[in-house]
C-alpha cells in the first residue's frame, strides 16, 4: 500500500505538532503560556449557546447542502449592512473558512498551476493547495516594507501560464497587513486583466486598527467573476468550534462546481449554523468594536512587552491578531523544543510558533516567529517575558 504524492508533499501544521511536548511539559507540573495558536479568549456570544439549546426540532436532520436559508440570509443580511450587496445563492455555507479554501482549490487547480501567495501566509494553505497538485509561487514581503505586496512589480512578473488564482488574507495572518482601498483595487484590476480568481480569505475582517471602514473584495463589482471570499464566524465572534465557515462568490460557474463537493459532503453541523445565524442576527455594531478595542489593547501590550527584548525586529501589527517576529537565535524551531523540555521561570513556559512553516523556503523562516496575542494584556505581557528569558537562556547554554 502506498500514498499519494500529492499528501506527501503536505506537512504537519505547524501551529500543532509541537502539543505532544506540549502535553509532557504539562504533565512534569508547567504552566504552559500560549502565544501559538489563534484561539481567542474571549467569551462567545450568550446568543449562540441559547439559539442552540431552544432549537426544538425533534429531528437533529441534514441541512440542506449549501446551508440552512436562516444562515444563508444571516450572512447576507450581515454582508448588505456592511454595504456589500451579496444574495443567498453567492453563498455556500462550510465547514469553517477552512472547508472553503478546500473547495475552491479543488474546483480550480490542476497537477501543476501554481496560486501566487504573498509570503509569508497561513501555513495551512500550503496543505490545501498542495494536496490538489497544486503549489505556491510566494510573491515575497518584508517587514522592512510593512508586509505590502500589492503593486504591479511584485505581481506581474510572477505570473505565468501556470498561474490561476492570487490568495491572500487580508487583514493578513501572519503579517497583521491590512490593504488600502488603492490596493485592493489594483488586486481587482490585475486579477480581471490576467483571468485569475482572487481569493480572499477575510476571517479577520472586523480586526483591524487603522480606523479604516470595514472592507471586502466584494465591493469590486466589475471584478464579480474574479473574487471568491473566505470568510468564517470562528475569529469574528470567537467561536473556532462552530466550524461555521462560508464560500462566496458571484461567479456562478464557480459556485455550481463547488456545489458538486457540497452536496458530496451532504451538509454543515445544522446546529452550528442555528448559533452561528444568531449571531449575526442579533449582535449589534457595539459587540464588533469592543472585541476590536480588546485586540487593540492586547497589540498595544504584544507590542510595548517585545520591545523590551534585546534583538528582536518586528513590525506593530495593522489588524488580526498576529505579528511576525524575528528573534536573535539560530532556529526557532528548536527553541521552542528548549522551551517545552529544558526552560522554565516560576513554574512557566511558553509556546510560539516558529516561523519556517510561513514560507515556500522553510530557511527563511528560521529565526523567525509567529505570535498570536489572544489573551488578555497582562497574560501577553507575562508570555513574551517568558520568551525574553527563554531567549536568554537558550542563547546562554549555546555559548
Ligand atoms: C487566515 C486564516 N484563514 C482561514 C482560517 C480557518 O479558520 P476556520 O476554519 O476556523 O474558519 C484561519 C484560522 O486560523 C486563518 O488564520
Amino acid at each position: 500500500m502506498r500514498f499519494s504524492s500529492k499528501i506527501q508533499r503536505c506537512e504537519l501544521s505547524p501551529v500543532r505538532k509541537f502539543y505532544p511536548y506540549e502535553l509532557a511539559a504539562v504533565e512534569k507540573g508547567l504552566k504552559v503560556r500560549h502565544l501559538n495558536i489563534g484561539q481567542p479568549d474571549i467569551e462567545t456570544p450568550r446568543v449562540f449557546f441559547d439559539a442552540v439549546s431552544k432549537f426544538a426540532d425533534t429531528v437533529l436532520a441534514y441541512a440542506p447542502a449549501p446551508g440552512e436559508t436562516y444562515f444563508l440570509e444571516a450572512t447576507r443580511r450581515y454582508y448588505e449592512s456592511l454595504g456589500f450587496p451579496i444574495s443567498c445563492e453567492d453563498i455556500l455555507a462550510t465547514y469553517g473558512g477552512s472547508e472553503a479554501l478546500q473547495i475552491v482549490m479543488s474546483c480550480i487547480l490542476e497537477e501543476g498551476d501554481e496560486v501566487l501567495v504573498p509570503e509569508p501566509f497561513y501555513p495551512n494553505y500550503t496543505t490545501f493547495i498542495n494536496v490538489t497538485g497544486g503549489k505556491i509561487r510566494p510573491i515575497p514581503t518584508t517587514a522592512e516594507n510593512g508586509y505590502r505586496f500589492a503593486t504591479r512589480q511584485q505581481i506581474e512578473p510572477l505570473i505565468n501560464e501556470h498561474t490561476r488564482a492570487i490568495l491572500m488574507t487580508n487583514p493578513g495572518n501572519p503579517t497583521g497587513v491590512v490593504l488600502t482601498q488603492e490596493e485592493m483595487r489594483l488586486m481587482a484590476d490585475i486579477a480581471k486583466e490576467h483571468e485569475l480568481f482572487l481569493i480572499s480569505d477575510e476571517v479577520y475582517r472586523e480586526i483591524v486598527y487603522t480606523g479604516d471602514k470595514l472592507s471586502s473584495m466584494l465591493a469590486f463589482a466589475d471584478a464579480a467573476d474574479n473574487v471568491v471570499v473566505i470568510d468564517s464566524v470562528s475569529k469574528r465572534f470567537s467561536a473556532t468550534g462552530a466550524r461555521v465557515g462560508a464560500l462566496i462568490s458571484r461567479n456562478r460557474a464557480l459556485m455550481d462546481e463547488a456545489m458538486k463537493l457540497c452536496q458530496g459532503r451532504l451538509c454543515t453541523a445544522t446546529l452550528d449554523q442555528v448559533g452561528a445565524a444568531a449571531m449575526y442576527d442579533r449582535l449589534k455594531p457595539a459587540y464588533y468594536t469592543s472585541v476590536r478595542e480588546e485586540y487593540r489593547r492586547r497589540r498595544d501590550a504584544v507590542v510595548a512587552a517585545l520591545s523590551k527584548i534585546p534583538g528582536v525586529e518586528f513590525r506593530s501589527p495593522e489588524g488580526a491578531f498576529y505579528l511576525m517576529v524575528t528573534l536573535p537565535v539560530d532556529d526557532t524551531e528548536k527553541l521552542q523544543y528548549f522551551l517545552l523540555q529544558e526552560f522554565q521561570d516560576q513554574g512557566e513556559t511558553v509556546m510560539v510558533t516558529p516561523g519556517d512553516g510561513f514560507f515556500s523556503d522553510p530557511a527563511l523562516g528560521r529565526n523567525k516567529v509567529r505570535i498570536a496575542y489572544v489573551t488578555n494584556p497582562e497574560d501577553v505581557t507575562r508570555a513574551i517575558e517568558l520568551l525574553g528569558l527563554g531567549i536568554q537562556a537558550y542563547n546562554a547554554r549555546k555559548a
